[in-house]
């Protein structure tokens, strides 16, 4: 099936990270990922998100609520030495492509309706290369601090090649949410249940 990225990235460095954190806290940045993340338009179903191993642990392992988090380690997948918290449930895998294909699956109990990559760096870099990769919401952020921001992670060049520009949209005067599709190439819908063939990978599913 395809997928979409969400990114809040610099607009200067495009960087996204520092020391596992998230280098600013705004408001109407967090408010815009948490809307895209969650709408769907079948009120039954819900959406994925997937993000790398680094991410969920800057999130103290706690899953977003009233979405499937799915989170890509190998590390994670063999270690005793966490928990999410209240039994929230989290879903490991080894790979993107194996989250991607359990994602597609025709009789997924999970009912997902939209598959999100929503970082870190590693993370996005295999997904912008994906295929099945198909929109890119981007929000350019401007910092008002007068000091130069450090940062040890961030989001690749979009190929504009590959993707467009189809929306630009002032969400604040720190925030330009720019809306990409790709041009061509993005074989099928977004609909699950569309197999790539290959075995379907299980998860690892912690509490829940
Ligand atoms: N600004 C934003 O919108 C935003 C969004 C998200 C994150 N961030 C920031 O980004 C930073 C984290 O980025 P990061 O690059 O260090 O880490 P990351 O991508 O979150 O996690 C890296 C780890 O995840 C697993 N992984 C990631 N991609 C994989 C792949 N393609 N195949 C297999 N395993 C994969 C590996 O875990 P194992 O080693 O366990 O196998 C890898 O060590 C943090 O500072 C975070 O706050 C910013």
């Amino acid at each position: 099936m395809n997928f979409n990225v969400i990114i809040a990235y610099s607009k200067n460095e495009r960087g996204i990270g520092y020391k596992g954190q998230i280098p600013w806290h705004i408001p109407e940045d967090m408010r815009f990922f948490k809307k895209i993340t969650t709408t769907t338009t079948d009120i039954h179903r819900k959406n994925a998100v997937i993000m790398g191993k680094n991410t969920f642990q800057s999130m103290l392992y706690k899953p977003l609520p009233n979405r499937i988090n799915i989170c890509i380690s190998n590390s994670l997948i063999n270690s005793n030495e966490w928990r999410t918290p209240n039994n929230t449930e989290i879903l490991l895998f080894s790979s993107l492509e194996e989250a991607l294909r359990f994602c597609s699956l025709p009789y997924n109990i999970y009912e997902i309706e939209n598959v999100f990559v929503i970082g870190g760096e590693q993370l996005y870099k295999e997904a912008l290369q994906h295929e099945k990769c198909n929109k890119l919401y981007c929000n350019e952020i401007t910092l008002e601090t007068e000091e130069p921001q450090i940062y040890d992670t961030f989001f690749p060049e979009i190929n504009t090649d590959i993707f467009k520009v189809v929306q630009r949209e002032t969400i604040s005067d720190r925030v330009m949410s720019i809306y990409y599709e790709r041009a061509t190439g993005a074989a099928g819908t977004d609909a699950v249940g569309e197999l790539d063939g290959g075995a379907a990978a299980f998860p690892s599913i912690i509490n829940g």
